[in-house]
């Protein structure tokens, strides 16, 4: 038996907002997101009224397929949505979710990560982005059995800060199947702790060249370019189904590729010099410029 608090069974037994959206007036839209299948045990409908001109989250509703804690986590997702914006949204984190809740028993963490999800499709339905533009759907596959790939691995492991394989499985279920996945996760995740403790290398070494007013190395500047693109810039893109990939660097010159909905965006221009460029000038070097490729 699982240990629940209050609040996820007070939610099981009395959720709020279960049920679908059907009216809705003028200058409203309705937006409808979908993970999970009834196969696998877990499945999530999220319905969303948004204001067109304001894109505030009038309502939200849920229809789930699961378990307590599936449907406690469907509906603390709708009341942490209403009134957001849909930008505002799609910052919530699974871990929001779960910490509204007072906690989950670790093996249910997936739960949470099927709201955050659900979220997300229903957004970018809204938006009109096709959901293969999701930045977790490109890269390696690397669970056959859930079809999960190594983008997702790798979000929900720095935003959950996990460090086993059998964490992540508690969270997409990777690695729950036939469980040849299992030592790709390990790898994976050596492969992020890694990353991790060289970012806080350079960004220290980047702090004490500044405060010595060093120039930085070439290698420095071009890991500390790679960082902010990484932990700024795509998560930021994302948002609207955008992407970029660092091409090259010439002395300071960087060029990036404009990929997703960000490479045929009538103001990809604003975004390369007002979002991008102006971010390295400021946390790199003022003498930088970017162009696309
Ligand atoms: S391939 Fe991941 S559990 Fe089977």
């Amino acid at each position: 038996m699982w240990e629940y608090t209050d609040k996820v069974m007070d939610l099981f037994y009395n959720p709020r907002n279960q049920g679908t959206i059907t009216e809705k007036e003028e200058g409203q839209a309705i937006t409808t997101g979908e993970v999970g299948s009834i196969a696998c045990g877990d499945a999530l409908r999220l319905h969303l009224k948004v204001d067109e001109k304001t894109e505030i989250i009038l309502a939200a509703r849920f229809q789930t397929f699961g378990c307590a804690s599936a449907i406690a986590s469907s509906s603390a997702l709708t009341e942490l949505l209403v009134g957001k914006t849909l930008d505002e949204a799609l910052s919530l984190t699974n871990k929001e979710i779960a910490d509204f809740l007072g906690g989950l028993p670790e093996e249910k963490m997936h739960c949470s990560v099927m709201g955050q999800e659900a979220l997300e499709a229903a957004i970018f339905n809204y938006r009109g982005i096709p959901l293969d533009n999701h930045e977790d759907d490109e890269g390696a596959l690397i669970c056959r059995c859930f079809g999960v790939t190594d983008s997702r691995i790798r979000r929900i492991v720095l935003e959950n800060n996990l460090s086993t394989a059998e964490q992540v499985t508690n969270y997409v279920k990777a690695g729950g199947g036939c469980g040849s996945c299992l030592a790709d996760i390990d790898d994976l995740i050596a492969e992020i702790v890694q990353e991790k403790a060289t970012a806080v290398a350079v960004a220290t070494e980047v702090v004490k060249a500044k405060s010595e007013t060093k120039p930085l190395t070439n290698l420095q500047k071009i890991t500390l370019i790679q960082q902010i693109l990484e932990e700024e810039i795509k998560p930021m893109l994302a948002k609207d189904g955008g992407d970029v990939e660092l091409f090259d660097i010439e002395g300071d010159l960087v060029k990036v590729m404009l990929k997703g909905a960000c490479g045929s965006c009538a103001s990809s221009t604003a975004t390369l010099k007002g979002g991008i460029e102006a971010r390295l000038k400021e946390q790199v070097s003022p003498d930088l410029t970017v162009i696309a490729v």
